[in-house]
């Protein structure tokens, strides 16, 4: 089938089709969503530590390490006081060490340079230590309720799946386009945008997941780009 706008950069998915994929995602994620521990707080030090744990890390093996990592270190001034050592113990057996001595680094600097406040805008989220455009969108609308979009590898294949099948989601003009989808598709406001961010994700876990997806259980099937091309078992 010859691709609509192939000379556009920008294509955009209908106001109509986004509302109804936002109502349906919506409606679905009310029900069935796992009650996590970081979808009940909006502290910033906690979004921020749980989403940096996510990165790599299963939720099983997350959720543990979570609650003792947050009793050693409750709050930004006490983790940015910590001896390195310190950080990277309470970290042990999570891997990629990398993050949590780039979360000490943000700690410190947050602390000293930012009166100890965590930003807000996804901008100046970027700027620090160890926080890629995924970290930034989470911190800003899972913290903060900001209106801001987030892709990471669970959202880009849902959306790849459902609204652009011909981009290659790993390329960087795919994730270009992923990321423009992402964007098409937030609802107005902030406080919304916390509950569409989780929704997709949780999709991507739950329903949409890379090997089998479960297609059947899927409240966005009847919208979906690839819906013959996955058979379930
Ligand atoms: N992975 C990354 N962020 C997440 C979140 N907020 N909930 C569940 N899984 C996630």
């Amino acid at each position: 089938m010859p691709r609509r706008h192939t000379t556009s950069s920008v294509s955009s998915i209908p106001p109509e089709t986004a509302a109804t994929f936002r109502r349906r995602l919506h409606r679905w994620y009310r029900r069935h969503s796992r009650d996590l521990p970081w979808r009940r707080t909006r502290d910033p030090y906690r979004i921020l530590i749980s989403e940096l744990m996510l990165q790599q890390t299963q939720v099983s093996r997350v959720l543990d390490f979570y609650a003792r990592f947050l009793d050693r270190f409750p709050d930004l001034p006490t983790l940015a006081s910590a001896k390195p050592h310190r950080v990277l113990e309470a970290w042990e057996g999570l891997g990629y060490y990398a993050r949590a001595r780039n979360l000490h680094k943000l700690a410190r600097e947050v602390t000293e340079e930012r009166a100890g406040v965590i930003p807000s805008d996804p901008v100046q989220l970027r700027a620090l230590p160890g926080i890629g455009a995924y970290t930034a969108g989470a911190v800003a609308s899972f913290a903060y309720e900001k209106r801001a979009a987030l892709v990471d590898t669970n959202v880009a294949r849902v959306l790849h799946r459902v609204f652009a099948p011909d981009v290659a989601p790993k390329s960087g003009a795919g994730l270009k386009r992923l990321w423009q989808i992402a964007e098409q598709l937030l609802p107005r406001t902030g406080k919304s945008t916390w509950l569409h961010n989780q929704a997709i994700m949780e999709l991507g876990a739950l329903v949409c997941t890379a090997r089998a997806p479960r297609c059947g259980a899927c409240p966005v099937r009847a919208d979906c780009a690839s819906r013959e091309r996955f058979v379930e078992e």
